[in-house]
């Protein structure tokens, strides 16, 4: 691990035992890094909820500090003492307890087990694969598991809730370019143009999706994918067609859901739980294939916004108070 420096920045969240919470850059050395066999040289990250709430006192996502937030992280193995990844392989890495429990993509090293390390798959960039990221991540992986499940291109509308945001747009992207009608919910009127740009034919206000309604509404929807959850969710479960599925995997508007069984057991409706932390390893490396070919959220550009470390805290606090517009990707 000679070829390591002697510091490198982070961007460093902290709260000593009867300290203050701080947040800032720091330098740190390799000796700090957690243990793991995969050394990487971090090139890009990104910013995703989650990482808005890791960086807040309030945020009940760090688990540990000091802690180096990022769920995402991109770059070249740096040191290595795993035969599968050689020094200057392109990898990637999201989920588990990266940037919640140990130290994550907001630094320029990171250290992880190998298995949890990902081959970049061939067609994307560090800078490609962090612009799609764990929110681009958990939209293909919501996608599939509706597909799984028998949703095809033709069957009817499909609803997005939380369109614009980073799980949003990507599923917006995905499900359009798969030939699916997606209909978009958002609460910014203004991203309707760039919501239509990757495939949105159809839009609801927040207002329509939070109203208060009976225990089952008229049937609208061939499937949804749900990034809000509370007063949002029921509605969704409410209005699905008789069989069709809900991937859920959001709490953007709170974690409550108060609902009635009867979606359930009058309509055959099924709600799917997203969780892209914990995924397997194969089936999370086989997904980030299918993320650079059949899953690639097409379209993102435009609604991507380059920030470096210096700068990522004023997008953490905005990914939270809900003024996300696509994605941001920290150049490391
Ligand atoms: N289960 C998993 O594995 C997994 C993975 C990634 C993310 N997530 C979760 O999925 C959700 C979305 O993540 P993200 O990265 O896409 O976040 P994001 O970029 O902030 O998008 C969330 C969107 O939700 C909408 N929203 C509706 N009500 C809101 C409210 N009261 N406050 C804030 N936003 C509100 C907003 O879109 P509109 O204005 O368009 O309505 C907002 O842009 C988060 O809860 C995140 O923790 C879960």
């Amino acid at each position: 691990m000679s070829n390591l420096p002697a510091t490198f920045r982070a961007y460093v969240v902290d709260k000593p035992e009867g300290g203050a919470f701080t947040r800032g850059l720091r330098d740190l050395t390799p000796a700090e890094l957690p243990p793991g066999e995969v050394t990487v040289r971090v090139a890009w990250s990104s910013v995703n909820f989650k990482d808005g709430l890791a960086a807040r006192e309030d945020g009940r996502v760090a688990r540990s500090y000091p802690l180096v937030p990022g769920i995402d992280l991109a770059g070249e193995v740096a040191a290595s003492d795993d035969p599968a990844f050689q020094v200057g392989t392109e990898v990637l890495a999201n989920g588990y307890d990266i940037g919640t429990a140990r130290h994550g993509g907001y630094a320029e090293l990171a250290r992880l087990p190998a298995g949890w390390v990902v081959p970049t798959p061939e067609g994307l960039t560090a800078r490609d694969a962090m612009a799609i990221g764990t929110a681009g991540f958990t939209a293909a992986m919501s996608v599939a598991a509706l597909e799984e499940r028998g949703l095809r291109p033709g069957d009817g509308p499909v609803l997005v809730t939380g369109a614009s945001g980073g799980v949003g747009s990507a599923a917006v992207a995905i499900l359009a370019s798969r030939g699916h009608e997606v209909w978009a919910a958002t609460g910014k009127a203004d991203e309707h143009d760039r919501l239509r740009d990757l495939g949105a034919a159809g839009f609801l206000t927040r207002d329509e999706v939070t109203a208060p309604g009976r225990p089952l509404d008229s049937t609208r929807w061939a499937g949804a994918v749900d990034t809000v959850g509370s007063a949002t969710l029921p509605f969704v479960l409410r209005t699905l067609r008789l069989g069709a599925a809900v991937a859920s995997s959001g709490n953007a508007s709170g974690s409550d859901l108060v609902t009635t069984v009867f979606p359930f057991i009058l309509r055959g409706v099924a709600l799917l739980g997203m969780d892209s932390a914990n995924m397997a390893i194969g089936p999370r490396r086989a997904l980030w294939g299918r993320l650079a070919t059949d899953l690639l959220p097409r379209g993102l550009g435009d609604g991507i916004t380059e920030v470096d470390l210096s700068a990522v805290e004023p997008a953490l606090d905005a990914i939270v108070a809900g003024q996300a517009r696509g994605r941001w990707v920290v150049r490391i």
